[in-house]
This record gives structure tokens, sequence and C-alpha cells, in this order.
């Protein structure tokens, strides 16, 4: 694939369906992208996953046509883009490593080198030129781990953004971009808005045409819908109006009290997505609940606490900055129904967080009297 006429595309598609970063499915695989700048001197981008070392070398090989590479650009540690650096550097002994300084002391640790004697430390701002291409380093702290650099090159006015722009997905399958690149974001990178939104200010005086990112695909057309979309997640505001019903239920009664108050909803006009903790894609619970201005968090009572599923998501939540969002409580017990309180106490360090007054109590089963509460709620939220 060709980004332009001196920056090729040598990355590769994982389908072997586990789970990426031991925790996030990943139905239509992932791509692990590495690009090529060819010049006076050759440049590449990031390596690939251990998994496809090989398939990258022989990638690589046929875009070379018989040159040797210079460096070898480290914009990221974690192994999905760095686990075959030490293999490209036994296969290509005169090529050196650009990184920044914390890439190095995480070369230490992976590969037990640092490659003290072929390297080249980079800075924010520094400025790296290949021939035709002028490359400008800018540091992205924990966009997503604090070694990250992202690179642009103003020749071809392409940003390498590492991480950021991102999504699941191989290259080789269709799927919706904002759909998997938001849960990509929020799983991943949204703990980290405030480094993001510090990215972009850096970025802004930058002309940029392409981006590059080490998942999903180039994007060229469109960009300032992509920057926004980032623009919005990195300050944590809700992308769309609707309200998110997150419930962890054992016999089911809590079920039909999230499932009553979704259709009190819908009768009002509002969009509503029901998540079901203990069954659906978590990450994908997480995002949405981001991605909406208004959660509504239904839990059964267990062991004096909250059912672990809801546990568990509320952590995903907090964990990940989440704020600035509307929220409705329903607990169930079937003799001390508390876990609306717990569920509150867990988000009280939450920012901007406001709750609605009315809660529903349920004991065991929903009754005439939850079915008004349910109601009330229903137009506390809309
Ligand atoms: Fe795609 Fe943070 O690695």
């Amino acid at each position: 694939m060709e980004i332009s006429r001196d920056i090729k595309y040598i990355g590769v598609n994982d389908h072997r369906g586990e789970l990426f970063e031991g925790q996030y499915v990943v139905p239509n695989g992932m791509a692990y992208n590495s690009y090529v700048i060819l010049d006076d001197k050759i440049a590449v981008m990031d390596t690939v996953d251990v998994n496809f070392t090989q398939e990258w070398l022989t990638k690589l090989e046929l875009v070379l046509c018989g040159r040797k590479p210079d460096y070898l650009i480290v914009q990221h540690m974690e192994p999905d883009h760095s686990a075959s650096v030490a293999v490209f550097m036994e296969c290509y002994p005169e090529a050196v490593i650009v990184a920044s300084a914390k890439a190095f002391a995480m070369m230490k640790n992976f590969f037990g080198k640092d490659y003290a004697e072929r390297r080249i430390v980079v800075a924010d701002g520094s400025i790296f030129t290949l021939g035709k291409h002028e490359l400008t380093f800018f540091t992205a702290m924990m966009v997503h781990w604090p070694e990250v650099i992202v690179t642009y090159d103003a020749a071809d006015k392409v940003l390498f953004s590492a991480d950021a722009f991102g999504k699941f997905g191989a290259l080789d399958r269709e799927d919706d971009w904002v759909s998997e690149a938001r849960r990509y974001y929020i799983g991943i990178v949204g703990r980290y808005g405030q480094q993001v939104q510090s990215l972009l200010h850096k970025l802004a005086g930058c002309d940029i045409q392409r981006i590059c990112p080490l998942h999903g695909p180039v994007l060229s057309d469109n960009l300032g819908y992509y920057i926004g979309l980032y623009q919005t997640w990195a300050a944590y505001e809700p992308e769309k109006s609707g309200v998110v019903i997150a419930y962890a239920t054992i016999y089911g009664n809590t079920r039909k009290a999230a499932e009553l108050l979704a259709d009190k909803l819908r009768e009002r006009g509002c969009e509503v997505v029901v998540h079901d903790l203990a069954r659906c894609d978590m990450h994908q619970a997480v995002a949405d609940a981001f991605c909406y201005d208004r959660l509504v968090l239904a839990s059964s009572t267990y062991n004096a606490d909250v059912f672990p599923f809801m546990k568990a998501f509320i952590q995903h939540l907090t964990e990940r900055q989440f704020q600035n969002r509307r929220i409705g409580l329903m607990e169930n017990g079937s003799w001390a129904p508390l876990s609306s309180r717990v569920m509150r106490k867990m988000l009280e360090n939450s920012k901007n967080l406001t709750f609605a007054d009315t809660v529903v109590k349920i004991f065991s089963a929903v009754k005439e009297e939850n079915v008004a509460e349910i109601e009330a709620l229903a137009a506390e939220l809309v």
C-alpha cells in the first residue's frame, strides 16, 4: 500500500482471535501498522507484534528493493509495536534506533539491551532529516505509555500518530470506524484525556493532510471530524444525547425493571442503549457510557454490596475518569436492598455527576409502586 510516493505501508493483520491487550474482544481482528519512508536515508516507523515478525520483514524487503534501512523509529514500546525490534536490529546491523530516552530504558527491560552504540535519542520538538523528508518528533506522554512520541513529516504533511487515532479491527475487514475507534480509545487511552488534549494542542500548528496510526486505517479525508471526536473524548464530553441502562441481575427481576425503564424512555422519544453486564462486551458498555450523556445503573444487592459485574463496570468507569454525566440508580434486594448506596459511593469522587432524585427500590420483584418509581425516573431523565 502506498501512502505517498515515498511512504509505504508494511503493516499486518491479526486474525488469531486472542484478546487484544489481554482483555478487549476483537471480532474483526487487529492491524499492527508499520510504515517505511524512502528518502536519501530510509526510516522504518515501528515494528509489529511478535507473531508477525517474519511477514513484516518480508514486506519490508519488498519495499526496500535491495536498499538497507538506516533508521528504525520506535514511537511506542508496547509489544504490539516493539516486539520485532531486536530481530530487526539483528537483520540490519547498520541500522540505528531513533526513540525517546524512556523508550530506550524500556528496551533494556524488554530485550536486555538499550542499543547504546546504535541509537539516537530524541525529545519534544527534535527535528530529524532523511533528505527531502524533515521529521519533527512530539512527545505524547501517556498516549498511551510514557515513552511515546509521534512524528510529523512536513514534506508529505503526514502525522504518524502512534496509538492515537487507532481502532480495533484488521484492515481487511469492514466495520464502523467511529464505533471501534471509540471502544479502543475509551478502553485504552480513556484515563489520559488531559494528555490527549495536550498532544492535540501541540499538533495544532501542523498542517496535517494524513494521519498514519499504529492501528486502523490511514485517515486522509475529513480529518477535522476525527480530530473533533478526539477533542470530545479527551474532554470527557458526551458525544450523543441518550440514556445507557447498564444492569446486573441474578434471577431477571432487575432486568425487568431495566427493560421497563427503557420502554418508558423510548415512549418519551429518548435514544436508549441497554447492556446486561454479565453477558455483553463490558468494554462496549463502558464506551457507550462515555458516548451518551445519561447513565442508569441497575443492580441486585449481593453480599451487602453490588453484584460483581456492576462492581467491575463502575471500576472501569472511574479508573477512566468518568465525569460530566447525569446518573439514575435502581437497586434490588430480597431483604436489605442497598446497592444504590454502594453505587453512589463508588462514584463519589467522579467529577460533575448529577444524580436523579428518584431511586428505584425493588424488593425481589417489580411491583406497582416500582412502576410508578420507574415512570418518575424516566420523567426526570428526559
Ligand atoms: Fe498499540 Fe499502546 O499499543
